[in-house]
């Protein structure tokens, strides 16, 4: 029989991929199956049920990639507004508007600060990301303590939600006043998803962001997303395609 067109030929060579182990607390060589793609290359065969939590966290930040970053302001019961970015994030519908994006649980399989509050309240509103506010992005995943917020912290000034209690960034040139539809959270141990479903009732759009078009132009947007390791990445290297009819 001939050999299928892009299969992969399994060749036993030695191994000699570094991944980061948890129990070493390091990098090291490790004996993982390698396979020779089509395309010339050693490939290495993962398969999750016999890897390390920060081994597969490590290569699906770097393989899925950019992602889009929520800037997410939620509430405590007693009234504390939270700050975090989220780039564990989308939207998954417009009819109704629907917005995904997952507090993991921290090393220590608690939960994050925004989890809690949005257990609590049942809302949150998701800002803009963009390039002007990087490294407040960067400075709000501080682990501060939950008594502590972080708006106050880097001294953002906020403004209220017209449907929802929590507050939003008075600087951020949109924001989406979101309630809380569902949480759906998938293990117990570190960096287990918890996805916050929530539904968008209200958008805040800054005349900045928009074209002549009245639609957001991504040239004045400025959006700023997440790639692995320390990498984040701009968007203005644009090009067009037109959608096949
Ligand atoms: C750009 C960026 C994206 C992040 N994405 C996530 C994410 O998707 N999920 C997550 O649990 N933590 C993510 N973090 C880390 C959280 O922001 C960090 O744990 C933060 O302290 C959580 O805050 P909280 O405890 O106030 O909720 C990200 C950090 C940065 C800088």
């Amino acid at each position: 029989m001939g050999k299928e067109k892009g299969a992969i030929e399994v060749a036993p060579i030695e191994a000699r991929w570094r991944l980061y182990s948890e129990r070493l607390t390091e990098y090291h060589f490790c004996s993982i199956p390698i396979q020779r793609t089509v395309r010339g290359y050693e490939s290495m065969f993962i398969e999750v049920r016999d890897s390390e939590v920060l081994n597969v966290y490590q290569m699906l930040v770097g393989l899925v990639t950019p992602r889009p970053i929520a800037w997410v302001t939620s509430r405590s019961a007693d009234g504390l507004v939270n700050l975090a970015p989220f780039s564990f994030f989308n939207v998954f519908g417009a009819n109704p508007p629907i917005v995904v994006f997952s507090p993991t649980l921290k090393r220590d399989g608690t939960k994050k600060d925004t989890l809690l509050n949005i257990e609590a309240t049942k809302e949150f509103v998701i800002h803009a990301s963009t390039e002007a506010h990087a490294k407040l992005i960067n400075a709000s995943s501080a682990p501060y303590p939950p008594e502590i917020s972080e708006v106050e912290q880097l001294q953002l000034t906020t403004a209220p939600s017209r449907l929802i209690a929590t507050p939003r960034l008075a600087d951020a040139p949109w924001a989406l006043e979101c309630k809380l539809l569902e949480i759906r959270s998938f293990g117990d141990g570190p960096i287990a998803a918890n996805l916050v479903i929530g539904e968008v009732v209200a958008m805040h759009i800054e005349e900045s962001i928009l074209g002549s078009d009245g639609i957001p132009d991504p040239r004045l947007l400025k959006s700023i997303a997440r790639l692995g390791a320390e990498h984040w990445c701009r968007t203005q290297d644009l090009f067009e395609l037109t959608r096949p009819k």
